[in-house]
């Protein structure tokens, strides 16, 4: 059978679809290539958010088709993802290699474009279609192709986003946000734990959205029969796109009302047996509502953990952004939060030189990462991403200048990631081991419930423990740690 290899760009959501593609070839008897050197099939897994991402994989494409021409000729090249779905055939115009565009909505037919075009009963295929229910059919994951076993995995509960901030490109290749069902999401968690997964990590654009609309078809009911009554109830329910979304949660949801669904989804979650951590991402701080904040006092799977992005510090661009909070309501969240679980770990995504920031905009934004001292920021620079309203506003910034401002807050970032990591030195934290460190895999890595790396001498016996340890020591975004009691079995 045909090898295959996928390489990914991007966000944790697309490493999901890169899984459950590979875990569909997989079920088809296509083998997985170590690298694109000896695959059959090379499949890259593309990101749009920014145009550097976009621009990396149209360079790796264009190498791999010029050696793969010269060499192999046989060898089917794709995309697939967030940017086959924006630029779809302009990109066969463009690199006539390759042979297959695959969509964000159609991930699921991979395997069988794969085979038309392996037996030659097709030679180019191009699908970014939109497909109802598509968010229900990424539900595949690679673990029984694994020798090792996986202590972590991801689980998409939702696609799309709803919230058009002027910057992204997200809501045009993600599409509207449509949501699976809590039945559908409890049944997958619960297969993952009995093959050992302890962690899981529930994936969305936005998740704190999570069953806010009503899907626009029941192609997906709970897979538990409905009560008739429930039914009726349905029927007399508010039909409001912002209605509590009580239907999707299946039989139990009339207990839940005053919930979110996303709230009800966690819960759900939490009753699984043998899972022993959960993290979400990314919430979006206009949905943290109090009965989240509350759920981390009540729910002790739920890891002292968030990734809140807050984008700006000053009002002023949060509103051109359109991101629906002030910096004071993003303030007080984080204030709740910490309250809740002192001990919560916090990241965040900046943005800077979005069209019209200041050098005050973006002294607000320096001031608020100090306030906040989060444990870890992603960084970008804006880039203006095709008909998105940002890119046509007033006021763009010149390139210097968002690498100095880029600069300037990155060197805040490392300091207060110094200090705050160097304060853990000497405590002792529970880790989830992953498997081997990736700069040092004689050494092996964890996790701690407030999402920070410890590297420690372990060995494969480790993998899938949660283990008490001490941190020895803080590097760059790193912790080094001994296990404090060593486990022999
Ligand atoms: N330019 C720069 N960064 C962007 N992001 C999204 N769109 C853009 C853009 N046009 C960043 C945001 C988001 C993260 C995933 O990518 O910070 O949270």
């Amino acid at each position: 059978m045909p090898s295959v290899y996928i390489k990914t760009y991007g966000c944790q959501m697309n490493e999901r679809d890169s899984e459950a593609v590979a875990a569909q070839l997989v079920a088809k008897g296509y083998t997985l290539a170590r690298g694109e050197a000896t695959a059959d099939v090379i499949l890259l897994n593309t990101c749009s958010v920014r145009d550097l991402a976009e621009q990396k994989a149209l360079r790796k494409m264009e190498n791999v088709a010029a050696e793969v021409r010269r060499h192999r000729p046989g060898v089917v090249l794709g995309f697939i993802g967030c940017m086959a779905q924006s630029r779809g055939q302009e990109l066969i115009d463009r690199l006539p290699d390759v042979d297959l565009v695959v969509g964000t909505q159609k991930f699921h037919r991979t395997a069988d474009y794969l085979d038309d075009i392996l037996a030659g009963r097709r030679a180019k295929i191009v699908d970014v279609a939109e497909e109802q229910g598509s968010e229900a059919t990424i539900r595949q994951h690679l673990l029984n192709g694994n020798a090792q076993k996986a202590a972590t995995a991801f689980v998409s509960i939702m696609q799309g986003c709803n919230q058009y901030c002027t910057f992204c490109i997200v809501p045009y290749t993600r599409g509207p946000e449509r949501s699976r069902t809590i039945p559908d999401i409890v049944a997958e968690c619960r297969e993952l734990a009995e093959r050992g997964v302890k962690e899981i990590t529930l994936l969305g654009q936005i998740v704190t959205s999570y069953g806010r609309r009503r899907s626009p078809h029941p192609a997906f009911p709970p897979a538990a029969p409905q009560p008739l009554a429930q039914s009726a109830t349905n029927a007399t329910a508010p039909q409001g796109g912002e209605s509590k979304g009580a239907r999707l949660a299946g039989s139990s949801a009339g207990a839940h009302d005053d919930k979110s669904p996303f709230v009800q989804l966690l819960e759900a979650v939490h009753q699984i047996e043998g899972l022993e951590r959960i993290r979400f991402t990314s919430p979006h701080p206009k949905g943290y509502g109090d009965d989240l904040i509350e759920a981390y006092g009540r729910l002790p799977k739920l890891v002292e953990s968030a990734h809140l992005p807050v984008q700006s510090g000053s009002d002023r661009v949060l509103k051109l952004m359109h991101r629906g909070y002030t910096r004071q309501r993003y303030l007080g969240i984080i204030e709740k939060l910490r309250h809740c679980q002192p001990r919560m770990g916090i990241s965040t995504d900046i943005i800077v030189g979005f069209p019209g920031e200041t050098e005050d905009d973006f002294q607000q934004t320096m001031s608020l990462t100090r306030e906040v001292e989060f444990d870890q920021v992603y960084l970008f620079k804006y880039s203006p991403r095709r008909d998105t309203p940002a890119a046509e506003m007033a006021g763009q910034v010149p390139q210097p200048v968002k690498e100095e401002r880029n600069q300037r807050l990155l060197l805040l970032v490392n300091e207060i990631g110094r200090r705050k990591y160097e304060q853990l030195v000497g405590q002792q934290m529970q880790i989830l081991v992953e498997g081997p460190s990736r700069k040092n895999p004689a050494r092996m890595m964890g996790r701690t419930r407030s999402n920070k790396i410890v590297v420690f001498d372990g060995s494969e016996r480790h993998r899938g423990q949660l283990l008490e340890v001490r941190i020895t020591r803080a590097g760059s975004f790193t912790l080094y740690g001994d296990p404090t009691v060593i486990n022999l079995d």
